[in-house]
């Protein structure tokens, strides 16, 4: 049976890390699902992401996943503390769920030459101070300041990223993120759906900020992972194969997906509990 890497999102987000992923560490089967029929999990409480984060996680486990990456800050935000430390020692003690905070957190405070940086994110993962958590572990004198962008995932579902109206909303909370501080040199997307703004985003921030996207610190965090427990990569499949499902209709998917993506996909449908 093949164990492909299961990549899992509220939405399309988690497209933006899965082509990191395939770009870094392609030898590897990839399987992804959006569960599109329930995003935005941003403005969700805390119970409802988790119930539906572990019912995704379910599924993976159910298609033969071994490991399995929360390819979206807000699950990973609230619900990935508790799968880890309450579900995963019942339900499958060898498979492994990882997520997107962590491996952002351990280098964010590398980017920053004033030690101020800016996370921003969905008002979930805002609320629940993850990132201010995380990176007081690994870059204590890195002051976090966090703003909640709420409008910008259902512009960026909506196909409204790169219109005129977006800017609006593109102003307003940079403007307010800097408001905290003016010393801010370092931008998190603590967002998977937010490199599809990230030109727009670009085109307001001071001279000299950095904006950083999540793809590529996912990867190179996956690959270390793999490479510092083998009998985890030996154990998902290699054959370079790629599976997208959604909870939702497949055709809409497929048509939306290739501006996260790069590229086209085929998408089947699949119902979740
Ligand atoms: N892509 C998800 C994230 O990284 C969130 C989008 C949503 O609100 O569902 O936070």
């Amino acid at each position: 049976m093949s164990a492909p890497i299961g990549v899992f999102d509220s939405g399309y987000g988690g497209l933006t890390i899965l082509k990191e992923l395939k770009q870094q560490l392609p030898q590897y089967d990839y399987i992804y699902l959006g569960d599109n029929a329930r995003a935005p999990y941003g403005p969700r409480s805390f119970e409802s992401v988790y119930e539906y984060t572990l019912e995704a996680v379910q599924w993976f486990f159910d298609q033969g996943c071994e490991l399995v990456i929360l390819a979206c800050n807000t699950a990973s935000a609230k619900a990935l503390r508790n799968i880890q430390q309450l579900d995963l020692p019942n339900l499958a003690p060898d498979k492994r769920v990882l997520g997107v905070i962590r491996p952002s957190s351990e280098v964010l405070g590398n980017y920053s030459n004033s030690k101020q940086v800016g996370i921003m994110g969905t008002t979930g993962t805002v609320q629940s101070e993850s990132y201010i958590i995380e990176m007081a572990k690994f870059f204590p004198e890195v002051k976090v300041f966090q703003q909640a962008c709420p409008m910008w995932v259902p512009l960026i579902e909506n196909g409204e990223y790169d219109k005129a109206g977006a800017d609006y909303f593109v102003k307003s909370y940079l403007d307010q993120l800097f408001s905290q501080s003016k010393d801010i040199d370092t931008i998190l997307l603590a967002c998977t759906h937010y490199p599809l703004l990230a030109a727009k985003i670009a085109s307001y921030l001071p001279k000299g900020v950095k904006l950083v996207s999540q793809g590529d610190i996912v990867a190179t965090s996956l690959s270390q992972y793999l490479d510092n427990h083998p009998e985890m990569a030996n154990k998902c499949s290699q054959k370079a194969s790629l599976q997208f499902y959604t909870t939702d209709n497949a055709q809409t998917f497929e048509k939306q997906a290739s501006a996260f993506f790069g590229q086209k996909v085929e998408a089947k449908h699949t119902d979740l509990a």
